[in-house]
């Protein structure tokens, strides 16, 4: 992981401090499920169909949330309560294959580091009766031989899933790391992107000045020039630049010692109109970072900000009808159809957005917003995106067209703006007791042109 620009960051006490709340967190949900320890699986590395090669490996995020070990597959870490954990070291003898060598880390001192040849290996290493031990990972073959108590428990998983919400300093500090990786990325790409540049010459600028390999990133960079903006999750990477550019919506995220950043950017090529948009667009996205501080109840933000976005739409004359209308009958929607942003982590969607409490059940989202992936109130140290959009999507613009809402939109002024697919601007945001920490702003401004 990155040091800090001036070199102060202890990582050493930071993980030390991070596997305590770690283990505290473990201590709690195995003591309230009945369980007497728990193996946490790093992966497999899964087989393509009749083919001798492998698929990336991605650590799973239970492992990586106790070391930063994204890149060895079949690691085991053992935790019993108030035992230091033992980390199963997958180090095979092969010659085909470079064996990964022991760590020795920032994070090393805080487990018991034992390289293992295999999984047979792994199992000799662990206690002889698993009878009362939990297991988090992906299934393989073997595993119904180790007769561990439950693969997967259900409760234990949602206790440590709602506690991961709360990020420590030392995730905070890879989260900061992996968004001033993602800057570095994001102004290569913009520079790709105005000297004419596709889309994958831009993927592989972002991608080089990260100074990553596509399977290190936390999700498949979305790099999308024109009308493709309006493909939420555009993933094609056109080899050549469309005829005349227009605009470029790059969502493009880095990762840090396993942690991801996840930031969107929109650029205008020439067009001074579609310019002035997306710096009003910016305007209200940071009006509403400036809302986000703890005790903010999600559902509330996402819906102030179909409210913001529509008197947007209202002022650009893209729509004819007021904020409070346009969210009412469901137009803003048209223009906005995604929530506006999830918990961040180890995953690019971290898990428990919806979890009522560590024993589970759902807070619902609002009605008429299927897709917002956060429905709790924020806490101190919570980290969440902030990404508004206004996308101009022929399919939804399609069936509004067709019925009552399509009295309240500006088709000519749509037409026109077709062409540049859509604005999408996302910030990764740590949540304090009185606002939060732009961790995406502030990456930008040290990694500065
Ligand atoms: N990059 C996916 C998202 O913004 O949620
Ligand atoms: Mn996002
Ligand atoms: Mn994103």
């Amino acid at each position: 992981m990155d040091e800090t620009p001036d070199g102060t960051l202890d990582l050493e006490a930071l993980h030390a401090a991070h596997v305590l709340t770690q283990r505290a967190r473990f201590d709690r949900a195995l003591s309230a499920c009945g369980y007497s320890g728990v193996i946490v699986y790093s992966g497999p590395l899964a087989p393509i169909f009749r083919d001798d090669q492998t698929y990336p490996f991605k650590a799973h995020a239970w492992f990586k949330a106790w070391v930063p070990l994204v890149d060895v597959p079949d690691c085991f870490l053992y935790y019993e309560p108030g035992r230091t954990p033992v980390l199963l070291f997958h180090q095979p003898a092969d010659y085909w294959y470079k064996s990964a060598a022991t760590p020795q880390a920032y994070w090393t001192p805080q487990v018991d580091l034992r390289p293992v040849a295999d999984r047979a290996a792994a199992r000799a290493a662990l206690p002889g009766n698993l009878g009362t031990t939990a297991y988090i990972g992906a299934l393989f073959r073997e595993l119904a031989a180790w007769e561990v108590r439950t693969a997967n428990p259900r409760d234990l998983l949602t206790r440590l899933d709602y506690d991961r919400a709360v990020k420590t300093s030392y995730e905070l500090a890879c989260l900061r790391a992996a968004n001033r990786s993602a800057a570095r990325g994001h102004r290569a790409a913009a520079r790709a992107f105005a000297s004419g540049a596709s889309e994958l010459e831009i993927e592989l600028a972002f991608i080089r000045a990260c100074g990553a390999r596509e399977q290190e990133l936390p999700y498949n960079p979305i790099v999308a020039l024109n009308e493709s903006g309006a493909v939420l999750h555009y993933q094609m990477l056109e080899r050549t630049p469309p005829p005349a550019l227009h605009s470029m919506l790059i969502d493009a995220g880095a990762e840090a010692a396993g942690y991801a950043s996840d930031v969107t950017r929109t650029y205008s090529y020439a067009d001074p109109d579609f310019a002035s948009l997306i710096e009003r667009f910016d305007e209200v996205q940071q009006t509403l970072c400036s809302g986000v501080h703890a005790g903010a109840d999600w559902r509330d933000v996402h819906l102030s900000a179909h409210r913001l976005v529509a008197e947007l739409l209202h002022e650009s004359d893209i729509t004819s009808c007021d904020a409070e209308e346009a969210v009412a009958t469901g137009v803003s929607s048209v223009f906005l159809p995604h929530g506006i942003g999830h918990l961040l982590g180890l995953q690019v969607h971290d898990v428990g957005g919806l979890l009522r409490s560590p024993e589970g059940g759902e807070i619902p989202r609002p009605e008429g917003h299927p897709y917002l992936r956060l429905t709790r109130v924020l806490e101190e140290g919570f980290v969440v995106t902030m990404e508004p959009g206004i996308y101009f999507i022929d399919s939804l613009l399609a069936q509004a067209r067709g019925d009552t809402r399509a009295a309240r939109i500006n088709w000519t002024r749509v037409d026109a703006l077709r062409k540049f697919g859509g604005i999408r601007i996302e910030d990764d945001l740590a949540v304090t007791a009185s606002g939060a920490e732009n961790l995406t702003r502030d990456a930008f401004a040290v990694e500065r042109e």
